[in-house]
């Protein structure tokens, strides 16, 4: 049996640096609260929890003395500054991909342009990002939900950066409609989801059986799951290594693995090594 594992897979460019952060905080002995899960992966939480890193829910919530990070999905800006008034030292783990989109909104804004933002209103990066232009930005799911916006001024449109991109264009083009000028339109969606996504589909095709190593909750995770089952029946979403059950590989030749962007290293190399006890020769 034959181990193959996807050609991109696992932490995303802003988790790992988030990750990072926090750990070289950790290492110059600082008390560090993140301000929501770092990331959506329970085992990578529970590690970092080990490690003395708490998860607040609010900036109240920090005390005197405490280094607070703000996640890789970014924050208000009154948030920025609520957190900067309590901690002692605060982290901006904002993913430079993110901080782009808050940037172009912010300068459109100041202008006295509207800003269209394509993504789910209640995603924290979407909440942040309102926050930078908060008498200018409108949220919206997708085109149908444009029709009901106002007449818009010199529109900026830009998009959460995991929407799908064809989300995102049809809504652009629904936009136009409500302009009084071409609009500027800045397709902000980060590759990193679609990279995994293709790879695993890539693969699908010439395995057996497919792990994919992600929180059942995980969204990017799930869509992994179903990618892969389009043309791998036996694919399955796993938390950790023991959720394998040698019995589904039975006959299995090849077997893939892939893994969410939040799923760390240790737990893709402990779901090999599981693969390998149960006969399989690593293939890179
Ligand atoms: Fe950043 Fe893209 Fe990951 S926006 S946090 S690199 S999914």
């Amino acid at each position: 049996m034959q181990v193959l594992l996807a050609d991109e897979y696992g932490f995303c460019f802003g988790v790992e640096r988030a990750v990072e952060m926090v750990e070289q905080a950790l290492d110059e002995g600082a008390t560090v609260r993140t301000l929501g899960p770092l990331i959506h992966n329970t085992q990578e939480i529970k590690r970092l929890e080990a490690e003395g890193v708490a998860t607040i829910n609010a900036p109240a919530d920090v005390a005197p003395g405490e280094t607070a990070v703000i996640r890789a999905h970014g924050v208000t800006p009154e948030v920025q500054r609520e957190l900067e008034g309590r901690a002692e030292r605060v982290i901006d783990a904002t993913c430079p991909f993110v901080t782009k989109v808050q940037k172009l909104a912010e300068r459109a804004a100041a202008q006295g342009r509207d800003v269209v933002v394509v993504g789910n209103p209640d995603h924290p990066e979407m909440i942040g990002v309102r926050g930078y232009a908060p008498q200018h930005a409108h949220v919206v799911r997708d085109a149908s939900e444009v029709a009901s916006l106002p007449p818009l001024h010199a529109p900026l449109v830009v998009s959460q950066t995991t929407l799908k991109l064809s989300t995102f264009l049809e809504a652009a083009d629904a936009v136009r409609l409500k302009a009084d000028s071409e609009p500027q339109i800045v397709n902000t969606i980060c590759s990193a989801t679609r990279d995994r996504q293709d790879a695993a589909r890539a693969l699908a095709g010439h395995v057996d059986a497919f792990y994919i190593i992600g929180g059942k909750h995980s969204s990017n995770s799930i869509k992994l799951l179903s990618v892969c089952r389009e043309q791998c029946a036996q694919s399955f979403l796993i938390e950790t290594p023991d959720e394998i059950n040698a019995e589904d590989l039975r006959g299995a030749r090849r077997v893939g693995v892939t893994a969410g962007a939040s799923t760390p290293n240790w737990l893709i190399e402990q779901t090999l090594a599981r693969l390998r006890e149960i006969g399989a020769e690593e293939q890179a």
